[in-house]
């Protein structure tokens, strides 16, 4: 249950973070069909806009639900320019519980900036301030150490008694509000 009504459009020092719409679509493709965002993703890039527009429906039907889901995140200083990645987060399961995924995947061309982490922070303020009583969790392949650099600058802690190694893959999770 959500007790807290979280606003469609966050801003931070530098980046908007708005609900997607259709018309960010194409972008989601284009993020997710490039080989550099999926370097990690044992799945591999999206191969047609079909599946963006899947996934959009997904994100957006968390936002029905609950008032809050991942964010379209574009530069304050170019309010009106492309959108340059998407984050936040959205319930899950994590070990046969619920929580709400820490997600973040940008365009390359402003990897490094701290956008990632700007905007993860945001979540996890969001998130802490009461959102709901479920954990907030981020999990990695092992080998993902800008995914993994990213949760710990969001605030999150690495949880190792939280990993898993099973045939999906392995993976190096990190929470807060796990106990
Ligand atoms: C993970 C990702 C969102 C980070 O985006 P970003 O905007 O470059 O991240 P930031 O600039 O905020 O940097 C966050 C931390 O990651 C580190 N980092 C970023 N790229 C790195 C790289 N290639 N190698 C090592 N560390 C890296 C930064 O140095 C920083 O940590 P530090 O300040 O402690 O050194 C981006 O690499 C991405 O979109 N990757 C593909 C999608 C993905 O893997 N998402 C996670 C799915 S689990």
């Amino acid at each position: 249950m959500t007790d807290l009504v979280p606003r469609a459009e966050r801003r931070t020092a530098r980046l908007i973070l708005r609900r997607p719409t259709p018309g960010d679509i194409d972008a989601l493709f284009a993020i997710h069909a490039d080989p550099a965002t999926n370097v990690f993703n044992a799945g591999g890039p999206m191969t047609g806009i079909e599946q963006a527009a899947r996934r959009f429906r997904d994100w957006d039907h968390q936002w029905q639900g609950h008032g809050f889901g991942y964010w379209a995140v574009v530069e304050i200083t170019d309010a009106d320019g492309p959108v340059i990645g998407f984050a936040g987060i959205r319930y899950g399961g994590w070990r046969q519980r619920t929580v709400l995924n820490l997600y973040y995947r940008f365009t390359p061309s402003v990897w490094c900036r701290g956008f990632a982490a700007e905007a993860a922070r945001e979540a996890v303020d969001l998130w802490a301030a009461g959102l709901t009583a479920d954990p907030i969790v981020a999990y990695t392949t092992p080998d993902n150490v800008p995914s993994q650099r990213t949760a710990l600058k969001a605030g999150l802690e690495r949880r190792p008694d939280l990993d898993t190694h099973d045939g999906t893959g392995p993976a190096t999770v990190f929470a807060l509000g796990w106990e």
